[in-house]
């Protein structure tokens, strides 16, 4: 999850570092089209069946090149220099790739103008009364796969209980088994998922910070005609219907536009005052503030060691979950507050026995986070209830 929610323009769910495999080798004409497309993500098919509308509207015959992505949780090393690469011989275009809207690419990649809008969803069983976090009861269960960005929307929805299932075919039988009353998934992950399980479900559009997203194409310079081609389709195949066609459930309705986007912002206030806060230069200047005290941060490494390092490792570099140091962990970009962390730290945390330490012992172990991640100790203790409603921005101070 960890670079799921940092790097903008890698969120990554299936894409990856490793080396592409293509699966169809071989000369490629000059006047083919050609279309990267990653097997391993859940709109792979609905890739293919839109390069096929673009070749037919263009008169051209494409070629499809399958790359196998990491599966979803490998992906922190996930490195854009892999479509540089592939740009470079496999392919004019590489298809889906999930773009919020705000970041920029490294200068060797380009992006078309998104050709679809997609991004996480509430799903529910048919004719649900519950089409919104914000709208169910106390207690009411909702499920979220393990380890992916969703997981993230409970902290603004306390009065939900999170179980954290496997994958997204878990997540749709415990809906159909009622265990949960919805499930936070990808949608593209969904609309394959519920066709293979014969699910009846319906998606809800989320107004979650980050839970809308963008579907570009990739090209590189050499690729320009290429690009402007299949945009020029794809604006034909929208008016014609066409495109709506072959994306399916997979296409949010509700295209992010920058008033859904800014919609979506100012329904966090708090996350928006901090990310406004963060975006000017200076605030990556002024010290850390001390929150803590040396002997708490020394009580709560024996405590993390003992509690959470199986999990994410004995120098916190991540394991079955994600790293907890450094930029991955704690980017400015995200707008964090060490209200947020230890929200997580102590309700979630350890995963497998949410809230099972003292309150005292959660707060030595969120000292340690706090010195590992370059704040500085200080006179005053930390406290339970002062780190739980604490504003102030947690950023990894390091280089
Ligand atoms: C059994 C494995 C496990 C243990 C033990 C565990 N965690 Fe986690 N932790 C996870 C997983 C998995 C996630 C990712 C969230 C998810 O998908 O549910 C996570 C997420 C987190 C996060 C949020 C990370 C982020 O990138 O925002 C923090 C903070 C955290 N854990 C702290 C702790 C602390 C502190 C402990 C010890 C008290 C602990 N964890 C114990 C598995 C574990």
């Amino acid at each position: 999850m960890s670079t799921k929610r940092n790097s903008r323009f890698s969120p990554a769910f299936w894409l990856t570092a490793a080396a592409a495999v293509l699966t169809h080798g071989g000369a490629v004409q000059a006047r083919d089209l050609t279309f990267c497309i990653d097997e391993a993500s859940p709109a792979a098919a609905v890739d293919e069946k839109l390069g096929q509308a673009i070749g037919k509207q263009e008169n051209v015959p494409v070629q499809f090149y399958h790359y196998m992505g990491v599966p979803k949780g490998d992906d922190d090393d996930f490195d854009l220099h892999r479509y540089k690469g592939m740009l470079a011989g496999a392919c004019d275009i590489v298809l889906g790739f999930p773009s919020d809207g705000k970041s920029e690419l490294p200068k060797f990649l380009r992006a078309t103008q998104p050709y679809a809008s997609t991004g996480f969803v509430l799903v529910t069983a048919k004719r649900s009364r519950y089409n919104s976090l914000d709208r169910m009861p106390r207690g009411t269960h909702v499920a979220v796969a393990y380890n992916t960005y969703a997981n993230y929307f409970f902290r603004h929805h306390a009065n939900v209980v999170a179980d954290i299932v496997e994958d997204d075919a878990a997540a749709l039988q415990a809906i159909a088994s009622k265990q949960v009353t919805g499930a936070l998934l990808w949608r593209p992950a969904v609309a394959l998922q519920s066709e293979k399980q014969h699910a009846d479900v319906d998606m809800h559009a989320l107004s979650e910070t980050d839970s809308s997203w963008n579907l570009v194409a990739l090209y590189s310079a050499p690729g320009e005609k290429a690009a402007h081609d299949f945009e020029a389709a794809v604006a034909v195949l929208r008016t014609n219907g066409e495109l709506a066609r072959a994306l399916g459930r997979y296409e949010d309705a509700t295209p992010l536009t920058e008033a859904r986007r800014t919609a979506i912002q100012s329904s966090e206030p708090a996350a928006q005052t901090t990310m406004r806060t963060r975006a000017a230069p200076k605030a990556t200047c002024a010290a850390a503030p001390a929150l803590y005290t040396q002997a708490q941060a020394d009580a709560g490494k024996p405590l993390f060691l003992g509690k959470c390092a199986i999990c994410h490792g004995p120098t916190l570099e991540g394991r079955a979950g994600p790293a907890l140091k450094g930029k991955m962990f704690l980017p400015a970009s995200a707008g964090h507050t060490v209200g947020d962390i230890f929200t997580i730290v102590s309700q979630n945390m350890p995963a497998t026995l949410p809230g099972s330490l003292d309150h005292g012992d959660y707060v030595k172990i969120m000292s340690f986070l706090l010195q590992q991640n370059g704040y500085p100790s200080g006179a005053a203790e930390l406290t339970f209830d002062g780190a739980l409603k604490s504003k102030t921005p947690m950023v990894y101070q390091g280089p």
